[in-house]
């Protein structure tokens, strides 16, 4: 077989074989496909697309590119939840538990954060101590014993997909459905999990846009997973503006642990309940969707939601006074307010604004060797929908600068103040079967 017939197919807009697939990606990752012939196919898979069929095949081929994860010694129905990506998204941190706290077992392997968008390990991280790296049988043994662990995701997993997203990322190719779907869920199909429920985000702060490409990204995800033998779902959630009030490191963790005390930050605990609600289901544990989402309120009310999260950080090597006292976490020397230089309704929050503001401050990483600051962040004061008075505050930064000129611009770019009362966009908009 030659490379250059497998690109004329495709750019003939033909579908492609599985032995052509498994010709084009098994070449790559071991080097006798060059990078100007792959970048070639991407770029004619970018404009004639991938039918079901292919998806499948090219999922499963960077699947096949390295290593599996067994999770089959931990007893029980494994779900995992993974998230297109989001600024201020901390639902891992509430859902774990929470549903690890009705019997769902949850092995989560997790990534650093790049970009505007805040990384698991990052946050987590924020809590002295905490160790994310452990042998495959500390894993399962965490797992069965507590019911969550979280594992930093290791290099080998879908190889493939990291070679193959280094050239996209340089040869303006990410944003294509079926290479999106099949990148994600390759590295979720690595990871071993019975069910997965995927929660795609829409909007201004997502990779999709508009709900019509969210729609399409989300079936297609689904479709992969349900003809690879995993039940899979999508929850459709919104992201054009940040989720909950908290972005950064500590003070996510912060946020989160408030939900698992009770406290209704609207967004942050819907959107929770929903995504646990999906995955307790998944597992068989409860018959109808308003028994696991009544169960699972209870457990963040009763605090046994809580209570698993502090024996999970407990097990990780994590210092629980800091999650027993939540300003034992680290902190930012300098609160600095940015007000509101007009009266009216907050319209818009750009989430992507807040999240680059966020990793000027240090919270995020511009390149992927840079330190993270587990203490900055940003406070919002105002959701969309929310009135608002000449001079009072949007947000709240917590700096070790004095003065972080750069993030003060971002942030007062990211709201959009009207004269009347906006549309407050939905929360959830659509589950995917
Ligand atoms: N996240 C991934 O892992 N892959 C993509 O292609 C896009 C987002």
């Amino acid at each position: 077989m030659r490379m250059v017939d497998v690109i004329t197919n495709k750019r003939n807009g033909k579908v492609l074989t599985e032995e052509e697939i498994k010709f084009f990606i098994q070449g790559y990752t071991n080097g006798s496909i060059p990078d100007y012939q792959a970048a070639a196919l991407l770029m004619a898979i970018y404009y004639k697309g991938m039918t079901e069929k292919e998806t499948a095949v090219l999922t499963q081929t960077m699947v096949d590119s390295g290593e599996t994860i067994d999770l089959s010694p931990i007893t029980g129905h494994k779900v995992d939840k993974h998230s297109t990506g989001g600024v201020g998204d901390k639902t891992t941190f509430i859902v774990g538990p929470l549903v690890a706290s009705v019997g769902v077992p949850v092995a989560k392997m997790s990534g650093r954060g790049l970009g505007h968008t805040g990384g698991t390990i990052d946050k987590l991280e924020s809590i002295e101590g905490l160790n994310i790296e452990m042998t495959k049988q500390q894993f399962i043994d965490h797992v069965n014993e507590i019911k969550l662990a979280v594992a930093g995701q290791t290099g080998n997993l879908a190889p493939a997909d990291k070679k193959l997203y280094a050239l996209r990322d340089v040869t303006a190719t990410v944003d294509s459905i079926p290479l999106i779907a099949g990148s994600i869920m390759s590295k979720k199909l690595a990871s071993g999990a019975d069910s997965i429920v995927l929660d795609v985000k829409t909007g201004s702060g997502a990779f999709m846009k508009s709900l019509q490409d969210s729609e399409a990204l989300a079936q297609e995800m689904v479709n992969i997973g349900n003809h690879l033998g995993r039940n899979t779902i999508a929850v459709i959630s919104d992201m054009n503006q940040p989720l909950g009030f908290e972005v950064g490191n500590a003070n996510e963790v912060k946020e989160a642990v408030d939900v698992l005390q009770g406290k209704d930050i609207k967004d942050l605990r819907d959107l929770s309940l929903e995504l646990s609600s999906q995955m307790a289901l998944l597992a068989g544990i409860f018959d109808t969707y308003e028994e696991a989402y009544e169960s699972l309120a209870e457990n963040l009310d009763n605090g046994k939601a809580f209570e698993v999260f502090r024996s999970f950080v407990e097990a990780q090597g994590g210092n629980v006074d800091m999650i027993d006292d939540l300003s034992k976490l680290p902190q930012a020397a300098h609160d600095i307010t940015v007000e509101a230089e007009a009266p009216g309704y907050i319209e818009g929050i750009d989430a992507e604004s807040i999240g680059i503001a966020a990793m000027y401050l240090g919270a995020g990483r511009a390149t992927k060797d840079d330190q993270i600051n587990h203490g900055v962040g940003i406070t919002l004061n105002k959701k969309i929908g929310d009135k608002i008075e000449s001079g009072e505050a949007l947000v709240t930064l917590h700096s070790d600068q004095q003065n972080p000129v750069d993030s003060i611009e971002k942030v007062k770019q990211a709201f959009t103040i009207s004269s009347e009362q906006p549309h407050v966009p939905k929360l959830i908009y659509k589950v995917v079967k």
